[in-house]
């Protein structure tokens, strides 16, 4: 990958899609939602024939599963195939459905190379890609490693505002227990070595994106400065 890396990870309801949108725009940077492949793959096991969950770890995915997704910041979209899924991936079926299409090893190994690729593909200076394996498993050489958390209140209350048809056991479903079955597979509560913790739970969005910008900034290592 020979683009500047901001590698961001945290929790459901962390705010870190729009935070890392923002934070693309502010720096001529491409997005890349890696979530939105997971929610599109868990979309396909309910929608489309031949994607049983129990098939998955057999399937040659790079095949068959025809995912596209736009790094642009201000016209984001998702597809499979001919479907357009940008506003489908984020249905309450999804976000209940995807961890368990999310803990399968062959699936995260398919996920790892495809968000590279989406990467090398970019011919922006650089990628903000935020997920939950980015700052660990797909990235761990990004220039910018930052774990973006909140308080599970905070979470809950950001997701709740979000999601109008939901109620709140349904946005619990999709905050804390699926982090909790999330993080059997990756630790993204604790930041790993190298990686910087931002709370963002006294933080408003303005205050959030600034403090992600500084620490760019503060590393001294942004394109213009190489
Ligand atoms: O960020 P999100 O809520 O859209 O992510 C959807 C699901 O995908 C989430 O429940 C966990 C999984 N995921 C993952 O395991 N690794 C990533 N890098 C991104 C998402």
């Amino acid at each position: 990958m020979s683009q500047f890396l901001v590698a961001i990870d945290g929790p459901a309801g962390s705010g870190k899609s729009s935070v890392s949108k923002q934070v693309a725009r502010e720096l001529g940077f491409g997005y890349l939602d890696t979530g939105a492949a997971y929610r599109a793959l868990a979309w396909a096991v309910q929608h489309l024939e031949d994607f049983e969950l129990e098939q998955l770890p057999s399937k040659d995915l790079v095949a068959e599963f025809d995912y596209q997704i736009s790094l642009n910041p201000d016209d984001y979209w998702v597809r499979v195939g001919e479907n357009d899924l940008t506003a489908a991936i984020r249905t309450s079926a999804v976000a209940e459905s995807v961890s368990a299409v999310a803990r399968i090893p062959e699936v995260r190994t398919f996920m790892k190379a495809l968000t590279r690729k989406l990467v090398s593909e970019s011919t922006l200076p650089g990628v903000v890609v935020e997920g939950r394996d980015i700052t660990t498993v797909v990235a761990p050489d990004a220039e910018i490693k930052i774990l973006l958390t909140a308080s599970e209140e905070v979470r809950l209350k950001r997701r709740s505002a979000e999601l109008s048809e939901a109620t709140a056991a349904s946005v619990k479903r999709q905050v804390s227990e699926r982090d909790a079955s999330d993080s059997k597979v990756v630790d993204f509560m604790t930041p790993a070595p190298g990686v910087q913790l931002v709370d963002s739970s006294d933080l408003n969005f303005e205050q959030t994106v600034s403090a992600v910008v500084s620490l760019i900034e503060q590393s001294g290592s942004t394109k213009e400065s190489k």
